[in-house]
């Protein structure tokens, strides 16, 4: 039995950038604050907090002078509003991807037109993004799309101005988009799904349909690890998400002969590594098991 990994396992390219500029700011600035966990991952926020920097969850908790991370998510308009009010910095380590979003929002706003937003209603991503306009919609998916226009029929003329979640699944969007094109007469149309997701996702979906099992690793709080594992679930039939490797066991990897491991994009490589490492003496645990009892037959 082996263990194939996914290439794109772990860190993106946002997540990443964030923490770097993180751990920069907690060495450098004396009063240094996160807001919320800079990534859905206990170990990265402990590291930073032992480097001195203060976790809080709102921005309330801020103190005149102090210097605030921005996670990768973004935050609400009004939150930066109220940090500057304070007194407070912005290290602003939004992911590029998100704050394209966020742009997108804003024009829509000036323009007079409606942002529509496919995605997780209470994601903060998308709620952050959102904010940037009052007239911003919030919908999960072409189902509710669909309501949505038929609830008023005149929003199919209406001006939108249509983006998705960074992490939305591919699907979703892809639906989504026909319904706008099919139906309404004026949406501006914008492809936001972030390619690291896409490409996570689709190799994750590639890596599933050739494994008996698969292990997804990653935070239980976070929304891409979440939709990785339901994508591994459309092609595998037993498929685990777990955050550490102690949550492996042996009978998981019964009677299977490839099992596959990928990992969300906040999922750090150490962890990713420990998960790979243990899957793989589990195997070999139970090939020496095998072999000792065919021994045992002659
Ligand atoms: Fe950014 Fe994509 Fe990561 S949106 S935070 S690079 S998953």
């Amino acid at each position: 039995m082996q263990v194939m990994m996914a290439e794109s396992a772990g860190f993106c390219y946002g997540v990443k950038r964030a923490v770097d500029m993180a751990r920069e700011t907690a060495k450098k600035c004396r009063h240094s604050v996160m807001l919320g966990s800079i990534i859905h991952n206990a170990n990265v926020v402990a590291e930073l907090e032992a480097l001195g920097m203060r976790k809080v969850d709102s921005w309330d908790q801020v103190r005149p002078g102090e210097t605030v991370v921005i996670r990768s998510h973004g935050e609400r308009k009004e939150v930066f509003e109220r940090l500057a009010a304070i007194g407070a910095t912005c290290v602003n380590a939004t992911c590029p991807n998100v704050l394209r979003i966020q742009q997108l929002v804003a024009q829509a706003q000036e323009e007079g037109r409606t942002p529509l937003i496919i995605g997780e209603m209470h994601h903060p991503e998308v709620l952050g993004a959102a904010s940037w306009s009052e007239r911003s919609v919030i919908l999960p998916g072409p189902r509710e799309l669909e309501n949505w226009l038929n609830e008023e029929p005149s929003r199919r003329n209406m001006p939108l101005t249509a983006t998705a979640q960074t992490t939305c699944v591919q699907g979703i969007w892809e639906s989504s988009k026909e319904i706008l094109k099919k139906q309404c007469t004026n949406a501006k149309i914008f492809d936001t799904i972030c390619n690291a997701t896409h490409r996570r996702q689709t190799e994750a979906a590639e890596l599933a349909a050739q494994v008996d099992v698969m292990v997804v690793v990653g935070d239980r709080k976070s929304a891409n690890t979440k939709h990785l594992a339901e994508i591994c679930r459309e092609k595998c039939g037993r498929v685990v998400q777990i955050e550490r490797a102690g949550e492996l066991s042996s009978e998981l990897f019964e009677g299977c002969l490839v099992a596959g491991l990928t990992a969300g994009a906040s999922t750090p490589a150490g962890i990713i590594k420990e998960v790979y490492t243990t899957m793989s003496e589990e195997i070999k645990n139970m090939e020496s098991n095998e072999e000792s009892f065919e021994e045992l037959l002659e």
